[in-house]
């Protein structure tokens, strides 16, 4: 069954929360943290090793209590049990949505479309395991008998961004295998990666859902060229796999049928690292972690399903950033992971979030007439503090941010860890509590500062506060708390794109550009410049001059 279409503007718990809006726009944190003791006792949940503590947001227990009511209203509660149930909320493109499946621990069946999907899950799971084995034990080896030492995954989007956060998250991990990725269409890219390569000792991965991917494509065979120049064709076989639901397209390209991975219509490409798109970590850290990653998620994937929305991590972070995008008129969120290793989480949160949220069409077909996806972005801390935070802190702007941060380091050095948790807590302290003009002036004080450069200083000096962050505080980065990690982003913009009555699993904006490209490419082939704007048809004239 299709989720219901409620516009959420409609509901009494809007009405209710746009009055109470009215109300507390400008109160400050600090009174709210003032006037109850126990507000972060109240504001946060402890879940395994997770501690989410959003009470340095600007709510209210009256503000959280309307957005439970509001959650209540489109009827959440229905939409996680169709989601979960294989229930074709992918309306628009009809199919299911259940990457939940891929982590599910096979106890149950799930259905889609009456047929029982665990065991096509568990048989692609064991070809991941046995092919990962063999390639880390070198029982499979390359052309001229020798071990593989690189792996490198050929995807782009969902076939390219899940694994490549991964494998970088979980370094720490990792076996010997070197795991590159070339994404880009741009030739250099290829290059750059090939150049530091053997054929007789790289395997090549080419991930792609559809198999018709235009970057993806022209980089398989580029490559497949160059391994030519050393391989023989037959050797193609063994140092080529591909993952991809459509076999006929895969086979075409001369991949050995034994080597293909099959992924399936209602794994979304943003959300495929779960299947076998993620076979490049199972290469890179071994199926072992694979699998741990896959039971961390699951977990989440309970937690969501089971838990009251008052104390459900997803849906609390997702109510949080409803109230302000569409209250407060807020556009973006930070998201600042306090782990190098997590460099590559924003960068792949950007199209988890952003393909799946920004739409400006409702579930009945109509346009929507209020904001729906919020922009995301993010860097590292500490790197972060030194580039971007002073729009955070002193910018004209509202920027809520999530900070990530673990009570371990991997590699256990105390003294690095403790500086850079001091950082993780002081920033949110910092953004909560700003510096008023007394205390400024005060410094002035003590450092002797003369009056007339004080009086002159004290302006740029004061931090307003008042900031809204939510602080994520996990035991350990490993392969089970980084798979509930980003269980817990896909479920909060599943709930947000709930809330806003969109279709959070389609990408139709991504078409026109592509279509675009392609009449744009034979016109470039064929120097024949067609009728376009007159902007782009000045650019492709200087272009080809
Ligand atoms: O450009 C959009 C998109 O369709 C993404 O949703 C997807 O992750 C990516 O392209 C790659 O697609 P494929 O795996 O089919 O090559």
């Amino acid at each position: 069954m299709a989720l219901k279409a409620i516009n959420p503007t409609e509901t009494e718990a809007w009405k209710k929360l746009a009055a109470h809006f009215e109300q507390v726009k400008n109160v400050h944190m600090h009174e709210l943290f003032k006037a109850d003791p126990l507000r972060t006792e109240k504001m946060h949940i402890e879940w395994n090793n997770f501690l989410v503590d959003y009470s340095k947001n600007r709510v209210s227990d009256e503000t959280i209590s309307l957005l439970l009511s509001l959650a209540k209203e489109v009827d959440l509660a229905d939409a996680i049990q169709k989601y979960f149930d294989g229930d074709c909320i992918n309306q628009t493109e009809n199919r299911a949505v259940l990457h939940t499946a891929l982590r599910a621990n096979g106890k149950e069946a799930i259905f889609v479309d009456s047929v029982n999907v665990m065991p096509e899950i568990t048989a692609v799971k064991n070809k991941i395991k046995q092919f990962s084995d063999e390639i880390i034990t070198a029982k499979r080896v390359g052309f001229t008998g020798k071990p593989f030492t690189d792996v490198v995954n050929i995807g782009i989007g969902g076939s390219d961004l899940g694994p490549a956060m991964i494998v970088e998250g979980l370094q720490f991990y990792k076996n010997h295998l070197n795991v590159h990725f070339v994404s880009n269409v741009d030739g250099d890219h290829v290059q750059e990666v090939l150049k530091q390569l053997n054929p007789e000792t790289t395997l090549f991965v080419i991930v792609s859902k559809t198999f018709t991917t235009q970057e993806t494509l022209t980089n398989a065979q580029t490559i497949r060229k160059w391994f030519l120049q050393t391989g023989k064709q037959e050797a193609v076989a063994q140092h080529f796999v591909a993952v991809s639901t459509n076999i006929q397209k895969v086979t075409e390209f001369g991949i050995n049928p034994d080597s293909i991975f099959p992924m399936w219509d209602w794994v979304g490409g943003r959300f495929s690292l779960w299947s076998a798109v993620g076979l490049s970590i199972s290469l890179a850290v071994g199926y072992k972690y694979f699998e741990e990653m896959l039971a961390g998620a699951n977990e989440m994937d309970q937690h969501f399903k089971n838990e009251s929305f008052d104390n459900n991590i997803p849906v609390i972070l997702a109510l949080l950033s409803v109230w302000y995008n569409n209250f407060y008129g807020v556009e973006s969120e930070a998201l600042i992971p306090y782990t190098q290793y997590l460099q590559k989480l924003a960068p792949y949160l950007q199209q988890g979030i952003m393909e799946s949220n920004g739409k400006c069409v409702g579930r009945d077909g109509k346009p929507v007439n209020y904001q729906t996806g919020t922009i995301i972005w993010g860097e590292p801390g500490t790197n972060s503090q030194h580039a971007f935070f002073q729009l955070i802190h002193q910018g004209t702007k509202i920027i809520p941010t999530d900070f990530i941060g673990f009570k371990q380091s991997l590699h256990g050095d105390k003294d690095h860890h403790d500086k850079l948790m001091s950082n993780f807590f002081a920033q949110t302290e910092a953004l909560l509590k700003g510096k008023t003009a007394d205390q400024v002036a005060d410094e002035f004080k003590a450092q002797n500062t003369l009056p007339e450069k004080a009086e002159f200083l004290i302006p740029f000096k004061v931090f307003q506060g008042n900031k809204p962050t939510n602080t994520l505080l996990i035991d350990k980065l490993t392969p089970a708390s980084l798979g509930a990690l980003v269980a817990m982003y896909e479920h909060k913009l599943f709930v947000q794109g709930v809330i806003w009555n969109i279709f959070s699993y389609d990408q139709w904006g991504v078409e026109l550009g592509k279509q675009l490209a392609t009449s744009i490419l034979s016109e470039i082939d064929t120097e024949n410049i067609a009728q376009h704007d007159a902007s782009t048809t000045f650019l492709l004239r200087k272009y080809l001059n």
